[in-house]
């Protein structure tokens, strides 16, 4: 026992506190392959293979990932800090996106919340969980701005809105980086594939860059992230893994950022297929020498780059600050004094207390006709669809060490507070069998009310799962209208990890719940809400279409010269289908009637540097306590018809017409009890500079409302135009 602990002692002062002085006179006594091996990053399949531990032996190793548990992590670890020529620690990496074990909802579900400090809360705790699991570095939180449904991995950003995105990746870091350190990834434009085809090519101007894809990552790094992971895609020809643009102009001088640079898997070798480099010694110059520090999973810097350095081909200052970046980061994570980085995990039922909470915070309610919703408690409730018992979907697409045997299925969240519950599967998730059509809709007519729970596949979203038809998969549109034939008034019920096209439930389905993937608390999260134990608050973070071909839709897109005009052919409109979504960026009811009047900036004129005060009163007419979830929105130019259409009533979106242009605003989040009235809501000097550029003149909008069509608006004008 004492033999241990000298042991464990002994190797702690080996690995000594590495100040600045420290790191410089370990970077002069590291050999060429030592400084390539801390570039080196690897995948193990839970722990270590002998061959990697050979690596760490050898100093070929700077970090691995997917190696969980203290078991796994301390034997690899000890052999670097005891066993290696120069003793340097490795990183522990893992996917901890939404969750270590305790799973809480994907990130698009927690944006509907627009709730930052449940965002920062929740990757906090796994964080934590992920520590005491040996784990020091997450690749999260992903920030790609998406506009494209089709795109699967739309399900682990925060949605379509830089500004919302924004917040939501600076609270994703301030919540990791208090145990473990994050990376904000995938730099960038990997959102914008063209087509919703993953990993497909991009063409995205400077402007758009840096207005809508850039602003995340500049807010996480302003929060002090500690890496950045490169992207798969190219922008207009550049692949984003040897974009000197992006990674040194942008990131290290613009941004002054000084972390560390990751490729992602095998993005570094992928630069052959890009079509710009010839060999692999060739893509591994070209993405270190455009700041590209750590090589995952191609191994290239490693086994083929120390021949280009020695023939100056790579200059040795160009490694030596790559390798300067990950030591830094080792020593600013602790490394060096506690490589071992005992943790222990938050008590499980504050991770479930916590998950509970933020999953009824990011349901959205799309539909409540004649308020079917909520629930009363007595009576016969038929459960009914391939969701509804299923302990493994709400997990979603990226659920890291979450297990099905934790997750509260949709079932037991109703039958925890309904006597009677009938359940009938009906059919599979995307298989053709209606086999269990018929009862389904037997349970169905023996109740007063159906709730379907419908929707995808966990892995129907995340990486390498494009759709390109974003209807409910298999029969599960047959079986929604077989139950709702029966005349029983049904809830429709989704779990999906993207917009889903809705039209015929839109139309025909009196109540809509949008719950995403919640992870464990799924079932108990949507039964509070169902039951009104929980008035919902959440808000979409992204457009749902009518029809794909609408695709891509969001609201803050520029303005055209000719706004849709029902009256005029020759405007920006389809001949076939309305230009508006079904639902929009900003939409969901609640059990409450919130009206929003008196909108006032604080001057009607304003310099760019001014800051302006918007003030809306919101008052509660609803019998229901509830949280308004307030999106502003500001912006330049004109909005055509409709702007105002639905103030102060939520139920009507889609006869709303409005042009969807604008830019990010502000987020409010106030609870109200009935009756009470409340104001106040600023937009910072920032957004107006973000706001002016040479392209825009004209009058300044801003707006307030539940959504983008159900907003009030007012003009000002803004001086000194740049
Ligand atoms: C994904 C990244 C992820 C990495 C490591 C890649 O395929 O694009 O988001 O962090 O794998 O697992």
């Amino acid at each position: 026992m004492s033999r241990v602990r000298h042991i464990l002692i002994l190797t702690i002062l080996l690995a000594a506190p590495a100040s600045a002085q420290n790191l410089d006179s370990l970077l002069a006594r590291m050999t060429l392959e030592e400084k390539l091996g801390q570039l080196n990053l690897l995948s193990a399949g839970g722990r270590a293979s002998p061959e990697q531990m050979q690596l760490v032996r050898a100093g070929k190793l700077g970090g691995l990932f997917n190696v969980m548990g203290a078991e796994n992590t301390t034997p690899v670890q000890r052999i670097a800090v005891s066993e290696s020529r120069l003793k340097i620690p490795l990183l522990f990496g893992l996917d901890v996106i939404h969750g270590y074990r305790a799973i809480f909802p994907i990130p698009l579900g927690e944006a509907s919340s627009f709730d930052p400090d449940a965002a920062e809360a929740t990757a906090r705790a796994a964080g934590q969980e992920a520590a005491a699991f040996g784990i020091s570095w997450t690749y999260a939180p992903m920030v790609d701005i998406a506009r494209d449904p089709r795109w699967g991995r739309i399900a682990e950003g925060s949605g379509e809105d830089p500004y919302l995105g924004s917040l939501m990746a600076a609270a994703r870091v301030r919540g990791f980086q208090q145990n473990i350190f994050a990376t904000v990834k995938h730099f960038a434009g990997y959102g914008a594939a063209e087509a919703g085809r993953e990993y497909n090519e991009t063409e995205i101007s400077e402007r758009t860059m840096r207005e809508l894809y850039l602003p995340p990552f500049k807010a996480a790094v302003d929060a002090g992230v500690a890496s950045l992971m490169s992207a798969f895609n190219d922008i207009a020809g550049v692949p984003a893994s040897a974009n000197a643009w992006l990674t040194d102009t942008v990131l290290r001088r613009e941004w002054k950022f000084s972390g560390f640079v990751v490729s992602d898997w095998t993005s570094v070798v992928e630069l052959i297929n890009h079509g710009v480099a010839g060999s692999q010694a060739e893509a591994g110059r070209r993405a270190l020498t455009a700041g590209v520090d750590m090589d995952m999973q191609s191994s290239i810097y490693v086994d083929s780059l120390a021949a280009l350095v020695r023939s100056n081909r790579i200059p040795m200052a160009v490694v030596d600050s790559a390798v300067m970046r990950i030591l830094r980061a080792k020593t600013r994570l602790g490394l060096f004094r506690d490589p071992y980085r005992a943790r222990t995990a938050p008590p499980t039922s504050e991770l479930r207390a916590l998950a509970r909470r933020v999953s009824g915070e990011s349901i959205v309610l799309l539909k409540n006709e004649r308020s079917l919703l909520p629930l009363d408690k007595a009576g016969t409730i038929a459960v009914i669809g391939p969701l509804a018992d299923n302990k493994e979907e709400p997990l979603g697409p990226w659920h890291t060490q979450g297990r099905a045997e934790d997750v509260v299925s949709v079932l037991q969240g109703i039958k925890s507070k309904v006597q009677t519950v009938l359940y009938a599967q009906g059919s599979g998730i995307d298989d053709t069998s209606k086999a269990g059509f018929a009862a389904a809709v037997a349970a169905a007519r023996q109740a007063k009310v159906a709730v379907l729970v419908l929707g995808e596949r966990g892995d129907m979203s995340g990486e390498a799962a494009s759709r390109a038809s974003l209807g409910l998969p298999g029969v599960q549109q047959q079986l929604l209208e077989a139950v709702a034939a029966t005349g029983t008034p049904v809830v429709l019920v989704l779990m999906n990890g993207r917009p889903l096209i809705l039209e015929w439930a839109s139309d025909h389905v009196p109540a809509i719940v949008e719950t995403w993937f919640l992870g464990i608390e799924a079932g108990n999260a949507t039964a509070d809400v169902l039951f009104g134990d929980v008035n919902p608050s959440g808000r979409l973070p992204v457009t749902f279409p009518r029809v794909l071909g609408q695709v891509p839709l969001y609201y803050n897109h520029r303005n055209t010269g000719r706004p849709p005009d029902p009256n005029n052919k020759f405007s920006s409109k389809y001949i076939d289908v309305p230009v508006t979504p079904r639902y929009p960026f900003g939409f969901g009811l609640s059990y409450s009637a919130f009206a929003y009047s008196n909108l006032k900036l604080s001057a009607a004129r304003a310099r760019v540097s001014d800051t302006i005060t918007a003030t809306v009163t919101v008052t509660n007419n609803g019998a229901a306590s509830g949280t308004v979830t307030g999106v502003s929105i500001s912006g330049t130019g004109q909005f055509t018809q409709g702007a105002d259409l639905g103030r102060g009533n939520e139920t009507s979106p889609d006869k709303a017409v409005s042009q969807e242009i604008g830019h990010p605003g502000c987020v409010v989040d106030v609870a109200l009890a009935t009756g009470d009235v409340t104001d106040v809501h600023r937009i910072g000097e920032d957004k107006l500079e973000a706001l002016v550029n040479e392209h825009i003149e004209g009058p300044f909008l801003g707006m307030f409302g539940p959504s983008k069509v159900h907003v009030l608006k007012l003009n000002m004008a803004l001086d000194e135009l740049k």
